[in-house]
């Protein structure tokens, strides 16, 4: 396969530019989350055609509840409301949901529905959609290694294969690309590990304005680079 047409297999996205693109229009904030919101099928449909295996997205991190209260009851109904609009879709679409992040920190009734979504996609053999919701990577690092050391493994038995497995993304590759929209240039506590040998392309564009023509172009930009994780020669 020549170099111009390399596809990763995982792509993950931080999603940032909503408030931006909010204020823009002077909307409220949160009707740049569910413009957001609104973006998902577009984009995960663009990816899945693509032949992209695996698609992160980070929805909320464990930071976020900081924001003002209105902000976060508006993000916590949003996760609900698209679970309740899009999960059959997906799910017909052969999307496989998967969740990353603390899960028993949110309401018995959202908590409940992530749930039964899971359940309804896991079978499935299409994409693979991970949304990172009430997620932090050094979070996800910490709670790996209590549950290292409560199931007693040994530390010459520690690798990185092992250490992999205590994480949320256990089973799913690293994430060959990680997108940032909005144009900041940090990784924001995202997927702290499995982000070591990662591409990064970030675009100015709001994550509401990220369109089929954006995910083109970032595909394109990975196609050019060349991945040496660590060595001297391309693989
Ligand atoms: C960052 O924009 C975005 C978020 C904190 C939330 C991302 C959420 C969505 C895309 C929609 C919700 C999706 C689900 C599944 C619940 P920002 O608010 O930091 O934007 P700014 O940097 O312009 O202020």
């Amino acid at each position: 396969m020549s170099q111009s047409c390399r596809i990763p297999q995982h792509v993950a996205i931080i999603m940032d530019g909503n408030g931006r693109w909010a204020k823009a229009r002077g909307l409220p904030r949160l009707d740049g989350h569910r413009a957001g919101a609104e973006n998902l099928r577009r984009v995960i449909g663009a990816f899945a055609q693509r032949g992209v295996k695996y698609l992160t997205l980070y929805a909320f991190s464990t930071e976020n509840w900081g924001r003002p209260q209105l902000e976060v009851r508006g993000l916590l109904k949003l996760l609900a409301s698209s679970i309740r609009r899009e999960a059959k879709e997906l799910d017909r679409e052969g999307v496989r949901l998967m969740h990353l992040g603390k899960l028993d920190e949110l309401t018995p009734s959202l908590q409940k529905q992530v749930k039964e979504a899971l359940e309804m996609t896991e079978g499935n053999a299409g994409i693979t959609v991970s949304v990172a919701f009430n997620y932090g990577g050094r979070a996800e690092i910490l709670e790996a290694v209590r549950h290292l050391l409560s199931d007693g493994v040994k530390a010459e038995a520690l690798d990185d294969a092992t250490f992999s497995r205590y994480l949320y993304t256990a089973g799913l590759p690293d994430p060959d690309l990680i997108i940032r929209t909005g144009g900041e240039m940090r990784l924001s506590n995202f997927l702290l590990w499995q982000a070591a040998y990662s591409e990064y392309y970030v675009t100015p564009t709001y994550w509401p304005d990220f369109d089929e023509a954006e995910v083109e172009d970032a595909l394109e930009a990975y196609s050019q680079r060349n991945r040496r994780f660590g060595g001297l020669e391309p693989r």
